[in-house]
């Protein structure tokens, strides 16, 4: 039988799992992620706020190899854009970091504010899948994508072409702790 949380017992969850998720790359590249897991964390991104519904987010997983391919695609996109060769290097070896990385897109709107507000959609989905993960014990990792447009990483994902991808998410079990960079309180101005 499922005992139904308490309000407070509900705050308290949310709360801490807002607090407590971290980027980290402490990780064990070695023990998968199962693929349902990863999955559902897709599927909750998409419970994002998304003004006229447009459904602006696009996902491609990396295990295994296809880590390996996500690097040298960024890694050959980078070179011939005349990347520093040391960029191009790391890039190519980077994703292996991580058991599993998933790449975020967001599908081009109609117009300026369209591709805005797509791009505001895809990133609270984006939220939604590390709080997910934080609360499932994974460590998560947001990531900027080198050529978030190249036509080489979109084919790659399979996405259609106009996308940007937004992050690159890298996804494991954590093997340590990254402390909590300092934050400001917010300040908020009140107006009445
Ligand atoms: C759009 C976006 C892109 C990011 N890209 C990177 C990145 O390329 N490398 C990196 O180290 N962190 C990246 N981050 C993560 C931030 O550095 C991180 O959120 C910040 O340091 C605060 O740490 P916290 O997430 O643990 O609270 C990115 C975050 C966002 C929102």
């Amino acid at each position: 039988m499922t005992v139904p949380l308490t309000p407070s017992d509900r705050i308290a969850a949310v709360d801490s799992v807002i607090r407590g998720r971290r980027t980290c790359l402490q990780v064990d590249p070695d023990r998968r992620v199962e693929r349902d897991v990863v999955a559902e964390l897709c599927d909750l991104a998409t419970w994002a706020p998304n003004h006229r519904r447009t459904e602006p987010w696009r996902f491609a997983a990396f295990d295994g190899d296809g880590r390996e391919r996500l690097g040298d695609c960024l890694a050959d996109a980078l070179a011939a854009r005349g990347a520093p060769p040391e960029r191009v290097t790391k890039t190519r070896r980077k994703y292996l970091r991580a058991p599993v990385v998933v790449v975020v897109a967001t599908s081009l709107g109609v117009d300026e504010v369209d591709t805005a507000e797509r791009r505001d959609a895809v990133a609270a989905g984006v939220q939604n899948l590390l709080l997910a993960a934080t609360a499932r014990g994974l460590a998560s990792f947001w990531s900027s994508v080198p050529v978030p447009d190249a036509s080489e990483l979109l084919d790659l994902c399979g996405f259609e072409s106009g996308a940007r991808a937004i992050a690159a998410i890298y996804l494991g079990h954590p093997t340590g702790e990254c402390p909590p960079p300092p934050r400001r309180r917010a300040a908020v101005g009140w107006i009445s």
